[in-house]
């Protein structure tokens, strides 16, 4: 059965589901068994989209939440719910995934619009996307392990052939779960409205939340991230633009709450708050962009989009747990009541991890051995790997750059990658044997040539980390510079002399934490 088709006979069921929701399920208190989508139902503003990794938005849904694919046999799994309306069963992905890598191929729609997401295709910016690692995201909810979304850029996610969806100048709300951890300052960590060509089609076209440190119009107060409204050709504080709200300096916490409203005409209003704990504020309510043709009334089209912009700008970086769209502009009470819905997960985690060790989520320095260079750091310079002597008097950029966070392998989570502190979203990678600090892309080489396995090191002091591709090199320092070297071959920096010194690193503390 085709998607249209599966859509169009599931329509009827949207207006059933509508009216029972209306009629048979809790209101906006918080009721065991109530999920977002059951609030906003009961407020008349049904969801039209409702995508999570880490829990149901009903509070009677049993379905899927996400499809795996795994590297080994490219062979496809869903993972669903523990229970109807419960949290992800996470083990199950993990016990599909063992031995092997899986990413995320598809997020469902838990609506009955079956408004699926996958990987987005090539747009007027940017190449085809590829889904994000299904396990570079653990955290918990509700006391269960669940995976987040990790977007690096050239990840992301767009349907462009919805069923309810609101276009041209029709009112619809959305709300997000993001982290105010992990953004960055390119185009654009968004979720909602967008073309439905991959294209840039004008102002208003798109309405969609934007998270991360993006600032389009000045002025944006302190240092966000801030929650924006990408309009198109715009990220948006306010009717003029920027900023109309001096208080709001950003949202540092670890799960953020994110909410848009637009009423297609003349207003729209944005809110944030930490979603861990207490209410929502509102950065943002009033007046369409007016000063610039487009926006008011809106003209949107009705894909939805996930990690990129509506062109598919792909440089953005960020984090997803959960989100839904509305048709028609929700309340303040279904969103305040949405919060407490959020808030009563219990988002949390990972638990901390001691800095200077090699557990995931530990950030590191690696300090050379090898007697020439026992004050050099492994650090990222002109995006190559190098070491450098790095002291406490060194700059902050040479410390934030001989600094870097332990992940699961990204090719063998027995093994570990290392994410750039001050990039991230990089990671140490080689090719053609020299290491370099590049963007994690998601492929297949890249998450491979970013695997090293650790082991006892091999001058008898501290950790060596053999290649996960190829085993019999290991990270070496020659010449100051980052390579996979083995001990003796073609290459100069495959010298046995001082290659078990040189491959042997000490793991320590962070120069920035
Ligand atoms: O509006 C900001 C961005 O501008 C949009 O997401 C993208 O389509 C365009 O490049």
């Amino acid at each position: 059965m085709t998607g249209s088709l599966r859509k169009a006979m599931l329509a009827g069921a949207v207006l059933a589901l509508t009216a029972g929701a209306l009629i048979g399920l809790p209101g906006a208190s918080q009721a065991a068994g109530t999920g977002p989508c059951d609030v906003y139902g009961a407020a008349g503003t049904p969801c039209v989209a409702a995508h999570s990794t880490t829990r149901a938005l009903y509070g009677a849904y049993n379905g899927p939440l996400y499809q795996v694919r795994r590297a080994s046999d490219g062979a496809t799994t869903n993972i669903g719910v523990l229970a109807a309306g419960g949290f992800a069963n996470a083990a199950a992905q993990d016990s599909f995934c063992y031995g092997t890598t899986c990413v995320m191929s598809v997020i469902y729609d838990q609506s009955p619009r079956h408004n699926d997401l996958t990987p987005a295709p090539p747009g007027g910016v940017g190449g085809q996307d590829n889904p994000v690692p299904a396990d570079a995201l653990p955290v918990t909810a509700g006391g269960h392990t669940v995976y987040g979304a990790s977007f690096s850029p050239i990840m992301g996610y767009r349907d462009n052939s919805t069923s309810g969806v609101a276009t041209g100048s029709q009112p619809e709300g959305m709300y997000m779960v993001t982290s105010g951890t992990h953004y960055n300052n390119r185009c654009c960590f968004d979720y909602g409205n967008a073309e439905t060509n991959n294209l840039d089609n004008g102002n208003g076209r798109m309405d969609a939340l934007y998270f991360g440190t993006l600032c389009w119009f000045s002025p944006c107060n302190g240092s966000g991230p801030w929650v924006m409204a990408d309009l198109e050709n715009g990220l948006f504080q306010s009717a003029a633009g920027g900023s109309t709200n001096a208080s709001y300096t950003g949202d540092r916490n670890a799960f953020v709450t994110a909410t848009l409203k637009n009423n297609g005409t003349n207003f729209f209003a944005l809110k944030s708050g930490n979603a861990q704990s207490g209410g929502l504020a509102t950065r943002y309510a009033g007046a369409l962009p007016t000063s610039r043709p487009g926006y008011s009334p809106m003209q949107k089209e009705g894909a939805i989009i996930l990690g990129i912009g509506g062109d598919n700008s792909n440089t953005a970086i960020g984090s997803f747990f959960e989100g839904v769209m509305t048709s028609g502009l929700p309340s303040d009470a279904a969103e305040n009541a949405v919060q407490a819905n959020v808030v009563a997960v219990g988002y949390g985690g990972p638990s901390p991890v001691a800095a200077g060790t090699l557990n995931p989520g530990s950030t590191i320095s690696l300090r050379a051995t090898t007697a020439c260079c026992t004050t050099r750091y492994v650090r990222h310079q002109n995006d190559g790997a190098v070491t450098s002597v790095v002291s406490s008097s060194s700059s902050a950029l040479d410390k934030a750059d001989a600094s870097w966070i332990v992940r699961r392998g990204l090719a063998n989570p027995s093994c570990v990658s290392f994410e750039s502190r001050n990039y991230p979203g990089d990671f140490l990678r080689h090719f053609n044997y020299q290491v370099y600090r590049q963007p994690m892309d998601g492929s297949a080489i890249f998450r491979a040539d970013a695997t090293f396995c650790p082991q006892a090191g091999r001058s008898g002091t501290g950790t060596s980390f053999a290649s996960y591709n190829f085993p019999t090199r290991f990270l070496r320092h020659y010449d100051n510079t980052l390579y996979i070297a083995s001990n003796g071959g073609p290459n100069a920096f495959d010298s046995t002399a001082s290659w078990a010194a040189d491959v042997s690193w000490v793991v320590g503390s962070p120069w920035t934490p």
